[in-house]
């Protein structure tokens, strides 16, 4: 008995002591797994924080010499007629494309005016059309052209928030034709002379659109995310041939498009969003983890970085968030066109 009382007295001490020595290195494991999770948070918040406000891009003249040239297309409004105004400033001259001619005849005086000895070619087409007549005026007007850069800015959103089943046909295959179709058309005319020369830089608009499934904006949201990818994979194809290839992404700015005049923190203005732009290309700012895209504004790519590292692009919060939100501007401008019918 005495022996039997022993025998379990041990077992249990040898069970106590195993149970305390696999939890210890059970404790130890996640400590350390935890641990290396923090550091990895911190570096990227860090890298993040440096890319945004410390460290400089680079700088424009890199890709292309004096003489050579910029194509910036939607470029008669809002982000477009800027990139045309600080790229044109910084020494390039321009093809400015766009809808409507008066408009990209006013800009192209604007630039003359304050910039005597830049060149500048306008066209006027329509990307809703898509119209192989107008990329062949396109490809027969840059074709003598050292295009060293491309800005591919042109756009269109729903006019105002809807629910898919609601959208307009129309408006649905204006937005992937443009927003798709057109960039993709654009960039296929620049692309074959940049190869030649080994130098350029292709900037795509996408949006937080694009980065976030946004409900009531599916179509926009969806043509957004096609560019995220489509820019991605054609950042990797031509960096061999030293193209830099940027997706630019962006949260609200002060436009026609966004219909938001009063400028704040969280949304600039054409020309605070694209200085920035510029002033950080081949920067990632708030977008780590998004190879060849770059969230360049400070208070975006805060947002941006809260998004994609803490919350995650498709939290079920940040999806709900943007549902409530658009669910809300939508009866607003509902509120308002009923106002505007009444007057
Ligand atoms: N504003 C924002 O909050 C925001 C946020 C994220 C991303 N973005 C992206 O930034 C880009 C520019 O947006 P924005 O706010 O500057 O827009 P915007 O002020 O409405 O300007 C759009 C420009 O594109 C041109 N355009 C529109 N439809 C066209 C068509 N069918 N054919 C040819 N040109 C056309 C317009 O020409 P006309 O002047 O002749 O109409 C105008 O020059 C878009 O790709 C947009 O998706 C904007």
């Amino acid at each position: 008995m005495h022996c039997l009382d022993n025998y379990l007295e041990k077992l249990t001490t040898f069970r106590a002591a195993d149970m305390s020595h696999s939890q210890t290195a059970l404790v130890f494991g996640l400590g350390v797994i935890g641990g290396a999770w923090i550091l990895t948070q911190g570096l990227t918040f860090l890298r993040v924080l440096a890319s945004l406000f410390v460290l400089p891009g680079k700088s424009l003249r890199s890709f292309g010499p004096k003489g050579s040239w910029a194509l910036i297309t939607g470029a008669s409004d809002g982000l477009g007629k800027e990139f045309a105004l600080q790229i044109a400033r910084a020494g390039f001259n321009v093809v400015l494309v766009s809808r409507t001619e008066s408009k990209l005849i006013a800009l192209s005086d604007e630039i003359k005016a304050k910039n005597p000895t830049t060149q500048i070619k306008v066209l006027a087409m329509d990307f809703a059309e898509n119209k192989d007549s107008d990329f062949k005026r396109l490809e027969a007007l840059v074709q003598d052209l050292d295009i060293a850069i491309l800005i591919n800015n042109v756009g269109k959103s729903h006019s105002i928030p809807v629910p898919f089943n609601e959208t307009p046909e129309d408006e649905m295959a204006d937005i992937i034709t443009i927003n798709c179709f057109g960039t993709l058309r654009v960039t296929k005319i620049v692309t074959p002379g940049m190869i030649q020369r080994k130098r350029g830089l292709i900037m795509t608009m996408g949006s937080f659109g694009g980065l976030v499934p946004t409900p009531l904006l599916a179509t926009y949201s969806g043509s957004k995310a096609f560019l995220q990818h489509w820019s991605s994979a054609l950042g990797s194809e031509l960096e061999p041939y030293g193209i830099t290839v940027q997706l630019l992404q962006a949260h609200l700015i002060t436009s026609s498009m966004s219909k938001i005049k009063r400028p704040s923190l969280l949304i600039p203005t054409p020309k605070a969003w694209v200085k920035s732009a510029l002033s950080k290309i081949g920067r990632r700012g708030g977008s780590p983890h998004y190879y060849y895209t770059s969230c360049p504004y400070p208070s975006h790519g805060m947002m941006a970085w809260f998004i994609t590292c803490v919350m995650g692009v498709y939290s079920s919060w940040i999806l709900g968030y943007n549902r409530n939100m658009h669910v809300s501007i939508r009866k607003r401008a509902l509120r308002k066109a009923e106002r505007e019918k009444t007057k």
